[in-house]
């Protein structure tokens, strides 16, 4: 009998104890063995591997976060300690890996593989920042998209009452697709991400003249890899002529009870994950886009750059003035 084991790496997102759960349930169901492994790659060099059971995932589903904790690890980049790692699997007779991560958690997975015998992974794309390639969707994204919809809902009320323009900074890294999804479904006046070149003048006559018809406040959404949040708040007060006020979402982001359909996507996820290494597939990533889920080399997604999808940056371009 093989035994499986998981793991987090990189950043925590709602919805991978949900992954969790469903993986120690359908691996019994499967006949295989389930092992988790805490502090994900760090955990894997100190072995810091156990059996898991019904009772490791009673009760969790609902909570955002990883119960078997996340890390990124500088030390997987050695490879000495991937042997470490390795040795590891093959004492607890490890023949399957289920990674859940981004495209550098992909990348170490890609590297152990190269160096491992008999040993299957399957990655999961779990990122909030939603900017893995070869999936148009990655595990806790809705469930920040919510977070992010929520806070900007409240920010609304109070910006609304005191007429000033609020500049409110959402995560992603280097990618925009938090912010732009979020200003979109907020209905924000603003919005700036990396992949739309903008230019603030050109906003200028029209939010003058909206004032001058009656608007009270601005939503702007940045993208934080901007980094210009404070010099488009001084740009509302010194060009438009409203007080401004700066709202960094940060971590916030992260966390959260999992939304119906991040718990679903992790059951189904995690159910792909497996048949797939099962069926004999050696190293793959589960991507999800319209057409379904679909199984891709490591290579395909973790060295390939993702690209939002472009109705969605054409909406994104709707932004702006134009009149
Ligand atoms: O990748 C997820 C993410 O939350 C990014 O959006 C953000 O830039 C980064 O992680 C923050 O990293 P840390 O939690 O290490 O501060």
């Amino acid at each position: 009998m093989k035994n499986i084991a998981i793991l987090c790496s990189g950043g925590d997102v709602s919805g991978m104890n949900a992954a969790l759960k469903r993986f120690v349930e359908y691996s019994i169901g499967k006949g295989l063995t389930p092992y988790f492994v805490n502090n994900g790659f760090e955990g894997l060099i100190d072995n810091n591997i156990y059996k898991a059971g019904y009772r490791d995932v009673a009760g969790i589903i609902s909570r955002g976060g990883t119960k078997i904790r996340s890390s990124r690890s500088k030390r997987f980049m050695e490879q000495s300690y991937r042997k470490q790692a390795l040795d590891n699997l093959k004492a607890h007779n490890i023949g399957y890996l289920v990674v859940l991560g981004g495209d550098g958690s992909f990348k170490g997975m890609q590297a152990l593989s190269d160096e491992s015998e008999g040993l299957s992974f399957a990655g999961i794309p779990a990122t909030i920042d939603n900017d893995i390639a070869g999936t148009e969707y990655c595990l806790g994204v809705d469930t920040a998209l919510n977070v992010i919809k929520y806070a900007i809902d409240s920010i609304r009320d109070t910006a609304s009452s005191f007429s000033r323009a609020f500049v409110i900074e959402a995560m992603g890294r280097e990618c925009g697709y938090l912010a732009l999804v979020s200003a979109l479904t907020s209905g924000a006046e603003m919005c700036l991400i990396p992949e739309i070149p903008y230019e603030l003048n050109d906003y200028k006559s029209c939010f003058k003249k909206q004032i001058q018809e009656g608007r009270e406040y601005f939503i702007a959404v940045v993208s934080e890899a901007m980094k210009n949040s404070e010099d488009v708040a001084q740009w509302f007060e010194e060009e438009i002529g409203i007080e401004s006020r700066i709202t960094v979402l940060g971590h916030m982001q992260r966390g959260g009870n999992p939304t119906v359909y991040d718990r679903l996507m992790a059951f189904d996820f995690v159910t792909q994950a497996i048949d797939g290494l099962l069926e004999g597939n050696k190293s793959s990533v589960i991507c999800y886009n319209k057409s379904g889920f679909n199984h891709k080399d490591i290579e395909d997604v973790a060295f390939k750059k993702y690209e939002i999808n472009a109705e969605l940056l054409k909406l994104g371009m709707e932004f702006g003035c134009h009149i």
